[in-house]
């Protein structure tokens, strides 16, 4: 199969990355960690999240967030949403665009969602006839796809099953999320060619936690089966509260790194997005989890 010439990168730290981070960030330093990376080139920022603060606190101020937030023309700021009331609340803030979420595992949909993977999608037909209704795209989440904290393996046929019914209540992409960063490429091309059996390439993105440091070697893989869509997170933000150990998303910084190259296109500027890095760790009081960050701050630090 051949890699594509180009890639997007769907940037989901302001989201996935901070919902995990113990710090608390004030929404201005949010607003403008959104507007850097849109700023940067990266066509797609999930900006936030419209769930229970009583499961995710972090993510309490995302309407204060989108309603601050100065969208650049282009650029889709995707807000993730559990159920209708979180639709309603995304609406209000000016959401435009949505994501849904529901687990391959039954066990993490219990603990994610709070109910079974065939209730999770009966309560999203809600979500999907309202942001239908109003012309809203809605981009799927199928998490745990290499493994489960709770169920442990995860056979393909039930990414691939939850990828189809995702499909077909309307989301334009799906997005496979080895959630909690087991998965290792060869494994990562059997789930790519069991859902792809059904669904067409162009629909699926891809979207690694890096625990295991196998992040850029699955991206790869996923590479040359042809994917081009890849989530990832600006300074490698995050982890996942029911997996101890668990790290954050693969650093954008490096897989821009390896996309360049490769010669694959993305219209985002590295160094740019290096500097966000550098700066929402300091704010956090880490070093930057992205190795190209670290090396490219080192030479800027050396005068380079
Ligand atoms: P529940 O407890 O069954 O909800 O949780 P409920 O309907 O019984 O309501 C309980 C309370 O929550 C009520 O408030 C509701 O109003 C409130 P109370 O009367 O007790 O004061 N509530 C809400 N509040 C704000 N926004 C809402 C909302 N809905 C209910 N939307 C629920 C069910 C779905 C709400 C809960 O399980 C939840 O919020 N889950 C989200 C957890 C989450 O955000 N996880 C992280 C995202 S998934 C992820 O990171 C994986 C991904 O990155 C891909 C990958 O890595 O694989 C996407
Ligand atoms: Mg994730």
């Amino acid at each position: 199969m051949e890699m594509p010439e180009s890639v997007k990168i769907v940037e989901v730290g302001p989201r996935d990355g901070l919902q995990n981070e113990s710090g608390e960030l004030p929404v201005a330093v949010k607003v403008e960690l959104v507007e850097r990376l849109a700023a940067a080139g990266l066509p797609v920022v999930e900006a936030g999240s419209f769930v229970s603060p009583k499961w995710v606190p972090q993510m309490a101020g995302s309407g204060e967030v989108f309603r601050r937030l100065t969208k650049r023309p282009g650029t889709s700021y995707p807000a993730l949403v559990p159920n209708l009331k979180g639709l309603e609340a995304a609406i209000s803030a000016g959401v435009d665009e949505i994501a849904v979420f529901v687990s391959a595992s039954e066990g993490f949909s219990r603990q994610n969602l709070a109910c079974s993977r065939v209730e999770s999608l009966a309560r999203l037909r809600d979500v999907f006839d309202l942001a239908g209704a109003r012309g809203m795209k809605v981009r799927g989440y199928v998490s745990c796809i290499a493994g489960c904290p709770f169920d442990g393996d995860v056979p393909p046929v039930e990414v691939e099953a939850m990828a189809n019914d995702l499909a077909a209540m309307g989301c334009y992409e799906i997005s496979l999320g080895d959630t909690i960063g087991v998965g290792t490429a060869r494994q990562v091309r059997g789930i790519i060619r069991q859902v792809t059996a059904d669904l067409p390439r162009e629909r699926i993105a891809m979207h690694f936690h890096d625990t295991y440091g196998q992040g850029l070697a699955n991206v790869l893989a996923s590479l040359e089966e042809g994917i081009a869509v890849f989530d990832s997170s600006v300074a490698g933000l995050g982890g996942c509260p029911y997996a101890p150990g668990a790290t954050g998303n693969i650093a954008t910084e490096d897989v821009l790194y390896l996309l360049q190259g490769l010669g694959i296109s993305t219209g985002v500027d590295l160094s740019m997005v290096a500097e966000t890095g550098d700066w929402i760790s300091s704010l956090l009081g880490r070093r930057t989890e992205s190795r190209a960050g670290r090396a490219l701050q080192a030479g800027r630090q050396a005068g380079g």
